[in-house]
């Protein structure tokens, strides 16, 4: 549920790759416990919307900020900013050659600077969470991928993020996968995480996303309640895509 706090505030945003605009002119508030579905066709730019909130990409004008402070250019900042900003990608991303239990405890440890003992208490609550405690021990590879989905969301979560950035996190998995990662985030989303979801998993959108943003061609085309985009969208573009997504 929204909070009417603003956290993530994206003002005027333009990026470009080379010639091409990826993101114009992006306006965009996120409040604090706010829980966002960001969905458009293939090259929309979801993802660089993505990255370009947790600083991975760059952009040439506008601002954004993240509960009143611009991103950071770099150094000890941007590290904190990563820690704020959670992201779970596609693909799982964890470090292959350390346990599940060292792939939650590494940033808590090093980025965070708590102790040993402390990191692991609160890493086992939170593999304990999403339903992986008893894998604490293995390495990523001996998971499945909604296994490791999970721990990558556990990993996120032990840096006690403002703001948790999803992109596209159940697409790389098997359909009965799919829904316990969802599960996972519904939970998460109702704990009064703020989070911004791409994804074009609509039962999810409709289970637990306050609002959905609909990106074309760099653009946010058109934003409405979950219930109220797939029902009755607007644009010719939204009407467009769900009629695809639909026929599925
Ligand atoms: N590093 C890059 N260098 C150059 N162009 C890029 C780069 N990353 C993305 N693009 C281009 O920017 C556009 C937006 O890409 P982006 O990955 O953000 O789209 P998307 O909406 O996430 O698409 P998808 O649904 O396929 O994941 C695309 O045209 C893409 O080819
Ligand atoms: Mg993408």
């Amino acid at each position: 549920m929204s909070s009417g706090t603003p956290l993530v505030v994206l003002d005027h945003v333009n990026k470009h790759f080379g010639d091409l605009h990826v993101l114009k002119d992006i306006d965009l508030t996120v409040d604090s416990g706010e829980v966002l579905v960001v969905i458009g066709p293939s090259g929309s730019g979801k993802s660089t919307l993505c990255r370009t909130i947790n600083r991975l990409e760059t952009f040439e004008s506008g601002s954004i900020t993240i509960d009143g402070r611009p991103l950071p250019e770099e150094g000890k900042e941007l590290a904190r900013l990563r820690a704020d900003v959670g992201m779970v990608f596609q693909s799982f991303n964890l470090f292959a050659h350390k346990t599940i239990l060292e792939n939650v405890t590494l940033g808590p440890i090093k980025v965070r600077g708590q102790k040993k003992e402390a990191a692991e208490k609160r890493a086992l609550e939170l593999l304990e969470r999403v339903g992986v405690a008893h894998q604490r021990d293995k390495y990523p590879a001996q998971l499945s991928g909604g296994q490791q989905q999970r721990v990558a969301i556990a990993r996120s979560l032990a840096m006690d993020p403002k703001v948790m950035l999803f992109d596209e996190p159940t697409s790389a998995l098997d359909p009965e996968m799919i829904t316990e990662v969802l599960d996972v985030m519904t939970d998460l989303a109702k704990s009064g995480m703020t989070m911004i979801v791409v994804t074009h998993e609509m039962g999810f959108a409709r289970k637990a996303a306050d609002r959905v943003v609909f990106m074309s061609d760099g653009q946010i085309v058109e934003q409405a309640e979950p219930e109220k985009f797939f029902t009755d969208p607007q644009s010719s573009r939204a009407k467009d895509f769900l009629g695809k997504i639909l026929t599925h």
